[in-house]
């Protein structure tokens, strides 16, 4: 039996306020804590889109009652809500309390309440569910209205990443490039590095896992933003993990009818498969377990100033071989891109804070007995 710290996913949709039949803070927080994870950080993109104070704190109230693990979330923005920025400010993660600091206004974040809330400002750079699409003029507005110390997260892929790292030079403000799936992008963020911009990226598991090959046998089950790539591409995205910072699932639930239908929307889940590809593949000397433990705990509570607590870990059978359900125990869209696929590694037991909150494939707490971080 494998203890790892409780894993944390900066990038999940959980479809709510507004698309709850794809996915509730309840279902999509028992996936989590099915696959391992004890904090996820929620995606803006709802149905109507997370940009206003009042929207932010609707969605919070609907999370409060409805979460099973930790969960923050990311503002939105489409350059027209500027505003916004400054009504949602006592929302926007400080500095670690156990750290603690006086920040250049004079005030001591040190005895800030630990419920925030926000964790980071989430844009859109191409087409994808939701439709958020920003250009230059609005990006590099948002950028600077953004004074905030938390990450602004990006959805760049391909052409519009010379464009995100113009304006990440041009402004200095840190930003995590999401779901890195190619050589190109990769290479240009390596580049970014090492010219010293303030960027970390992430890759999603099924960039890791699938190719462009396994998108056509799995049709629109294969459909995601950014699409499944090449062998090379792929090869390229392992042989550097060291410049990855971490693993985000991107876990964008779906049902099967619209994925059925004639126009299927873009995106696969991934809670509850992330950790049995990753321990798989650790079991094929392909990483390490402490690599796992790098990009999907330390770095992304680094990175996103998350709370951590040593009371919050899991227990996982990493030897015995066992086939990845054609359905996942928890999230709604009952569907996974990895199904029938051989793995090693089961979740036994999540720990949060000192209480067993999953034992053995069932759920042990109440809808909101998670916390909002
Ligand atoms: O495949 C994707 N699905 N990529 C995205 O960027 C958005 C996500 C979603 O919300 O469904
Ligand atoms: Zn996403």
């Amino acid at each position: 039996m494998l203890t790892l710290p409780g894993l944390i996913d900066i990038h999940v949709h959980l479809r709510t306020p507004g698309q709850e039949y794809k996915e509730d803070f309840y279902t999509g927080t028992q996936a989590a804590l099915a696959g391992g994870f004890t904090t996820v950080l929620d995606m803006p993109n709802n149905k109507i889109p997370i940009t206003t104070q009042v929207l932010l704190e609707q969605k919070i109230e609907l999370a409060r009652q409805n979460i099973v693990c930790d969960v923050g979330f990311y503002f939105g923005s489409l350059g027209d809500n500027l505003e916004e920025f400054e009504k949602v400010t006592n929302r926007v993660r400080h500095p670690r309390p156990d750290r603690g600091s006086i920040n250049n206004i004079g005030i001591d974040s040190r005895f800030r309440g630990n419920d925030t809330g926000v964790f980071g400002l989430k844009l859109y750079l191409n087409p994808t569910t939701g439709n958020f699409l920003i250009n230059e003029e609005k990006l590099i507005k948002i950028y600077q209205a953004w004074s905030s110390n938390q990450p602004i997260l990006l959805h760049c892929e391909g052409e519009t990443m010379p464009m995100a790292l113009k304006v990440i030079k041009a402004t200095g403000k840190k930003t995590h490039i999401c779901h890195v799936s190619s050589k190109e992008e990769l290479s240009a963020i390596i580049e970014a590095k090492n010219a010293g911009l303030p960027v970390t990226c992430g890759v999603t598991p099924h960039h890791l896992f699938l190719t462009e090959v396994d998108a056509k046998r799995l049709g629109s089950y294969g459909l995601m933003k950014p699409y499944l790539k090449t062998q090379a591409d792929v090869d390229f995205l392992w042989n550097n993990l060291d410049s990855i910072d971490l693993i985000e699932s991107d876990h964008a639930p779906h049902t099967k009818e619209e994925k059925d239908s004639d126009n299927p929307p873009f995106g696969v889940p991934g809670l509850e498969t992330t950790l049995p590809l990753l321990l798989t593949a650790s079991s094929e000397g392909k990483l390490k377990v402490d690599d796992i433990k790098r990009l999907c705990h330390n770095n992304p509570a680094k990175i996103f100033n998350i709370p951590t607590d040593e009371n919050t870990y899991i227990e996982v059978d990493e030897t015995k071989p066992y086939t990845l359900n054609p359905k996942p125990l928890f999230t709604k869209c009952g569907w996974s891109p990895f199904q029938g696929k051989k793995v090693k590694g089961k979740v036994k037991t999540v720990y949060l804070r000192g209480e067993k909150v999953f034992d053995q494939g069932q759920i042990l707490t109440k809808p909101g007995s998670g916390k909002i971080i």
